[in-house]
């Protein structure tokens, strides 16, 4: 990967003080790929010298990593930021300057329009720009309103810095994009209009960023991307790449313990990745298949591209290749055109498939996105009843699962402390948290656990001392 250091000229110098450093807060909304992106936002600044800042009223820059897939994203982000702009006001009458950055799908969507409304943010910025962030904060920093939301000829990954640590739960688990943007123009959504086209990072760079999260500590990783079984990757000998082999190379670094991948798409899930979940036991047995709806008619609507039957066959090859795999899934309800029969299907889909757990949602209309402009819209009270009779099958689910795993041994990573004093806390492969008594030594450590309780979100047990985890 080539690093392009800041240019020295460009370099955000101490903003009110000369001796401290200047410090940065990040406010994080939405899905991983937007946690991902801000701790690189945070690595590009701390190579540009600033310091982290637990609270908006102690940072000289604020970045607000937006949302936009859902209810009223916009009114979410002007709320947040008429009260950061207190805090601003506050530390200007202190004779320090605090700078506001919009970033993520908010900042890309709403572009210009959301400087106009909220004149005191300093720099929008879109998700494939935040590599340029040192340089819009020196301009912005010489009285410029900066607005980036053009996708740059450049990858941002070629300027950013290498990922400073792993960024969840102690350092033990990471995230790791490898893929951004999609093609599949679902009606309903906003993705492929504020991430752009469908992109994959080259297997290389892939490898070596997995690499040096092992080396900082990581024992579970989990590749992201908005369609990210859709990823292919240039090889180092050439040869072009899908998720399947990424896998099986990923699953042979030394310390590396579990692979983990979100958000998947029914359509790219190729034979070769339904394999590696024969072959590679790193790849956990736990798999977030998004299929939104079950009636093929809505399907249709949606612009899926696949039917509730060609769903079904594809949760069947899965679990012939991997017997125990727990299925996650998100929902839609109340999309334009969705009948009470429609609905029914779905929950027909959802008895027949059998959910570890899952993401339900009142389907919300997104500007310039072409279901928003159809007729048929469901009536929001009609919504709502979906809604929960939905989510109450889906907890009910969600329970029997976990019930289901009394009495089973359970290879738990261990990742920090657990919710009551005395515990640790992790997860079991089908992602389930699990707290117990234990001995913090435990932690970093994967270890077999015999359940012996289950609640509907979490689980309890004891530690298998005569067995140690491959
Ligand atoms: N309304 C409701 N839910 C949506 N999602 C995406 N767009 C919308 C929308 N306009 C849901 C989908 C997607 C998840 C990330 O968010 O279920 O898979
Ligand atoms: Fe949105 Fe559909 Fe692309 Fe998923 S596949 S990001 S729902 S357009």
């Amino acid at each position: 990967m080539t690093i392009s250091p800041p240019r020295a000229s460009l370099l955000p110098l101490p903003l009110d003080h000369e001796a401290a450093p200047p410090r940065l807060h990040v406010i994080t909304w939405g899905c991983q790929m937007n946690v991902y992106d801000s701790a690189r936002m945070a690595d590009v600044m701390a190579v540009a010298g600033f310091a982290r800042a637990d609270a908006p009223a102690d940072a000289d820059l604020v970045i607000l990593n937006t949302c936009h897939i859902r209810d009223r994203a916009a009114e979410k982000v002007f709320s947040e930021l008429g009260r950061l702009r207190l805090v601003q006001q506050a530390r200007a009458a202190a004779g320090q300057r605090m700078m506001i950055a919009v970033a993520g799908c908010v900042a890309q969507a709403e572009g210009a329009e959301l400087r106009a409304r909220a004149p005191w943010v300093d720099i929008v910025l879109g998700p494939q720009t935040y590599h340029r962030l040192p340089d819009m904060v020196a301009r912005a920093r010489a009285g410029e309103h900066v607005i980036e939301t053009d996708f740059p000829p450049e990858d941002k990954f070629d300027f950013l810095p290498e990922a400073a640590a792993p960024q969840t739960a102690g350092g033990l688990t990471a995230f790791l994009t490898i893929q951004e943007g999609c093609d599949k123009f679902c009606s309903f959504c906003v993705v492929p209009y504020t991430r752009g086209a469908e992109t994959s990072r080259p297997a290389a760079a892939v490898l070596a960023e997995a690499r040096r999260l092992v080396a900082s500590g990581a024992r579970e990783i989990t590749l992201l991307g908005q369609n990210v079984n859709a990823w292919h990757g240039t090889a180092p000998d050439g040869a072009t790449w899908g998720m399947g082999r990424l896998v099986r190379e990923l699953a042979e670094l030394p310390g590396l313990k579990r692979i983990r991948y979100t958000t998947s798409h029914p359509r790219d899930m190729d034979d070769d990745l339904i394999s590696a979940h024969r072959d590679v036991p790193a790849l956990m047995p736990f798999l977030h298949l998004p299929v939104q709806s079950g009636a093929d008619r809505i399907l249709a609507a949606m612009n899926r591209k696949h039917t509730a039957a060609d769903y079904l066959r594809l949760v069947d090859k899965l679990r012939a290749a991997r017997p125990d795999l727990a299925l996650s899934s998100d929902f839609i309800v109340g999309h334009p055109g969705e009948t009470d029969a429609d609905f029914a299907d779905t929950m027909a889909l959802i008895r027949d498939v059998g959910f570890a757990q899952a993401f339900s949602f009142k389907y919300s209309a997104r500007p310039g996105t072409p279901a928003a402009g159809r007729g048929e819209q469901v009536d929001s009270d009609v919504g709502d009843a979906r809604l929960q009779e939905l989510q109450a099958l889906l907890r009910d689910q969600q329970a029997a699962f976990n019930r289901a795993c009394q009495g089973l041994t359970l290879n738990v990573l261990f990742t920090g402390p657990g919710r009551q004093p005395g515990q640790i806390g992790g997860r079991s492969p089908y992602l389930q948290p699990v707290h117990l008594v234990g001995d913090a030594g435990l932690i970093g450590t994967e270890v077999p656990v015999t359940i012996t309780a289950a609640s509907p979100t979490s689980m309890t047990g004891t530690i298998e001392k005569e067995r140690a985890c491959a």
